[in-house]
């Protein structure tokens, strides 16, 4: 059976962990293809309110196995928390299997995140500080570190001890951040990936077998299409490919093993951070819809920018990502307004389009 993507239409935050949660009661296997601990799920059920951050939504199902693809950049602390966490609620974590080509998100990186965010005076991209861009950067550097690497533990150190030193040249001389201590770093990643050990593995035969085995399997992708580093509203963008295309690289799905590209929409529209936003809602009806779309971030707390739908910027993600079916949500928001618009067109100086 081939796979299924879910992705964000928008700017992330659109529900896709609700979506992922339902499609995945018959799944085998659900696949966490992009980002980091930026990102978060809320899912809702009879036995609690679980929040993920790097986790697929499937682990919900004991019988759903998890992945966290190649694609995905992760904290090895983070995770370990979040997974402490959802044993702590009952959940059964054991089924989930973790990429050892998925990149680690080291200290120094949340460290220059915070750096090159405040040295910014306008333009902020009011990113999460989680230092996914900086990890992202580092991968295509090829100056990463995976997570695989994190296995052998003397090699390991001496490899995080020259990344650390590197990098504190850079802290202390461009930004003037105090130095990080290599072997502080060292002990507290080796003693998370102690934990994450048994979980780290080659991924992707366990992706080719359950599609040569006609087993569902859901691609969960985090954020949204705006936020995709190529096709997104660059620079206020996020790192990685939120994408149909993206979602197949981080899971390791062929694309020519894709069934459905189901892009999640909010009925209106919201972003964090910084960035253009042409149905922005400044004044009380945009006040009202957040607060009653509960529209607070996941994993900042931030309150988020609110507008209305917007068809032009849906269309263009639409073709662009082969999307197959639409799940529209919290339609039941704007239930408390007595007229609701979305944007049809837009005009810039020199091109008008319409959606
Ligand atoms: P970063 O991914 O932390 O580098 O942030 C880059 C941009 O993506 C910022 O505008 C963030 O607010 C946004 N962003 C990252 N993750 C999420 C998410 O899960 N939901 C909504 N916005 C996000």
């Amino acid at each position: 059976m081939p796979a299924t993507i879910i992705m964000g239409g928008q700017w992330g935050d659109e529900g896709k962990g609700k979506l992922t949660d339902a499609l995945a009661a018959r799944a085998k296997i659900v696949v966490r293809a992009n980002g980091g601990s930026n990102a978060g799920h809320t899912v809702q059920t009879e036995r609690g309110t679980f929040k993920m951050h790097l986790v697929p939504s499937g682990i919900l199902y004991p019988d759903v196995d998890c992945i966290i693809g190649a694609g995905v950049v992760i904290d090895p602390a983070a995770l370990v928390r979040e997974l402490e966490t959802l044993q702590g609620q009952g959940i059964d974590t054991s089924r989930l299997r973790i990429s050892a080509r998925a990149h680690v998100v080291l200290p120094y990186h949340a460290e220059l995140d915070r750096a090159q965010e405040s040295r910014l005076e306008e333009g902020k991209i009011g990113t999460t500080l989680r230092g996914i861009g900086p990890a992202y950067a580092d991968k295509a550097y090829r100056h990463g570190l995976r997570i695989g690497e994190l296995a052998e533990a003397v090699t390991a150190r001496s490899r995080i001890r020259t990344l650390v030193e590197e990098k504190n040249q850079l802290l202390t001389t461009m930004y003037g951040c105090a130095p990080l201590d290599p072997e502080t770093v060292a002990d507290q990643l080796l003693a998370a990936a102690e934990t994450l050990r048994p979980a780290i593995c080659e991924t992707e035969p366990l992706v080719y077998e359950a599609l040569a085995a006609n087993q569902e399997l859901l691609v969960e992708c985090a954020q949204g299409a705006m936020l995709d580093i190529d096709y997104g509203t660059y620079p206020y963008v996020t790192s990685s490919s939120p994408s149909a295309a993206g979602a197949c690289q981080g899971a390791g799905v062929p694309p020519t093993q894709v069934a459905r590209v189901i892009a999640v929409f909010k009925a209106y529209s919201t972003r964090v951070g910084g960035g253009p936003f042409p149905t922005e809602l400044l004044d009380e009806t945009g006040q009202l819809i957040r607060d009653r779309g509960r529209e607070y971030g996941t994993t900042t707390g931030r309150p988020r920018r609110v507008g209305w739908f917007d068809v032009v910027s849906a269309r263009h993600t639409i073709r662009l990502n082969g999307v197959t079916e639409i799940a529209l949500t919290l339609v039941d928001v704007l239930d408390a307004l007595p007229s609701i618009q979305v944007a049809t067109g837009s005009e810039t100086n020199s091109s008008t389009s319409s959606g």
